[in-house]
C-alpha cells in the first residue's frame, strides 16, 4: 500500500486531497500547523501530524513520526492580493518562506530516501497566475513561479534516480479559505491611487458565475501525478486553469 504525505491539510486543497486518497485506499499522512483528526474521516490509513512547513525542526519530527513515504505533496500555501507599493517585506519573506523556501526544505528532506529507494513523486501546487501577468498578486506569483522554475530544475537533476517531479496549477477557487487566510496579509487595499484596480480585482475574485477551480480538480490533479508516470510535468486544475494553460501555450 502507497503512502502520500500531504501539507496544509487542515483545509481546502489539501484536505480534499487528502479525502481522495483515502478513498483510494492509501495511506494517507495528513500535516497540518495545528493537528484536527476530526476534519477527516476516521480511518486505519490515516495519520495526523504536526508540520510548519516554515520550520526546520517541525519537518525533521515529522518526517521521522511519518516513516518511509512514496509521494510529497507540497500543498501549504498563503495568498495575498494587494498593491505591492504597500506590500511589507515582512509580507514578501511570509509568502516566500511558505511558498517557495517551505516546498524546497521539505523536498530537500524527502530526496535522501526516494533516491535510496530509486523511486518518489514530489507533487508542487503552485497557481495558474503563474501563466498570466495579473495585477495585484506580484510577489505571490513571484512565490509560485520560483516553484515552477525550481521544479523544472530539479526533475533534470533527480530523474536519473528515478523520482519524479510535477507541478499542479489550480485556478481561482473561492470555495478554500485561502482568501480569509490572505487577509492579514494584505495592505494598501485602502490607497486612492489603486482603488479602481483593486475594486476591479477583488469583484473578480469571488465571482462563482465564471469558470473556477473545485478542490476536487486539484485532488483529481494531485491523483494523476502521483499515480501515472507518463503524465506531463505541468498540470493546471479547474476549468480556468485549463483555459489559461491552453492560452499560454
Ligand atoms: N484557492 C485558490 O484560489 C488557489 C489558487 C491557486 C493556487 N492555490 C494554492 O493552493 C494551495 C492550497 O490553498 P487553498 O486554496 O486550499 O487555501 P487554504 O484553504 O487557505 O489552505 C492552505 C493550507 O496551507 C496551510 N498553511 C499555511 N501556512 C502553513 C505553514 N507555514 N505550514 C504548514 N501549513 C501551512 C494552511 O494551514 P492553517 O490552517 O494552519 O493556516 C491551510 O491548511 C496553496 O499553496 C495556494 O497557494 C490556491
Amino acid at each position: 500500500m502507497k503512502t502520500v504525505l500531504i501539507t496544509g491539510c487542515s483545509s481546502g486543497f489539501g484536505l480534499e486531497t487528502a479525502r481522495y486518497f483515502l478513498e483510494r485506499n492509501w495511506q494517507v499522512v495528513a500535516t497540518m500547523r495545528v493537528p484536527r483528526e476530526d476534519v477527516l474521516p476516521p480511518s486505519d490509513r490515516l495519520r495526523v501530524l504536526a508540520l510548519d512547513v516554515t520550520d526546520a525542526e517541525s519537518i525533521l519530527r515529522a518526517l521521522e513520526a511519518a516513516g518511509p513515504i512514496d509521494v510529497l505533496v507540497n500543498n501549504a500555501g498563503v495568498g495575498a492580493a494587494a498593491p505591492f507599493e504597500f506590500t511589507p517585506v515582512a509580507t514578501m519573506h511570509a509568502l516566500f518562506d511558505t511558498n517557495t523556501l517551505g516546498t524546497m526544505a521539505l523536498t530537500q528532506a524527502v530526496l535522501p530516501q526516494f533516491r535510496q529507494r530509486a523511486e518518489g513523486v514530489i507533487v508542487n501546487v503552485t497557481s495558474s497566475t503563474t501563466y498570466k501577468p495579473l495585477p495585484l498578486v506580484a510577489a505571490y506569483r513571484a512565490s509560485k513561479a520560483a516553484v515552477n522554475a525550481f521544479t523544472e530544475s530539479l526533475a533534470a537533476e533527480v530523474g536519473q534516480f528515478g523520482v519524479r517531479m510535477h507541478v499542479v496549477l489550480p485556478g481561482r477557487s473561492p470555495e478554500t479559505r485561502f482568501g480569509d487566510n490572505a487577509r492579514p496579509h494584505m495592505h494598501g487595499l485602502q490607497e486612492a491611487a489603486y482603488a479602481g484596480l483593486v475594486q476591479h480585482v477583488m469583484a473578480g475574485l469571488g465571482d462563482t458565475s465564471v469558470p473556477h477551480t473545485h478542490a476536487r480538480d486539484v485532488a483529481e490533479a494531485v491523483w494523476r501525478a502521483a499515480t501515472d508516470p507518463a503524465s506531463p510535468m505541468h498540470i493546471p486544475a479547474g476549468a480556468d486553469a485549463e483555459a489559461w494553460a491552453a492560452e499560454a501555450r
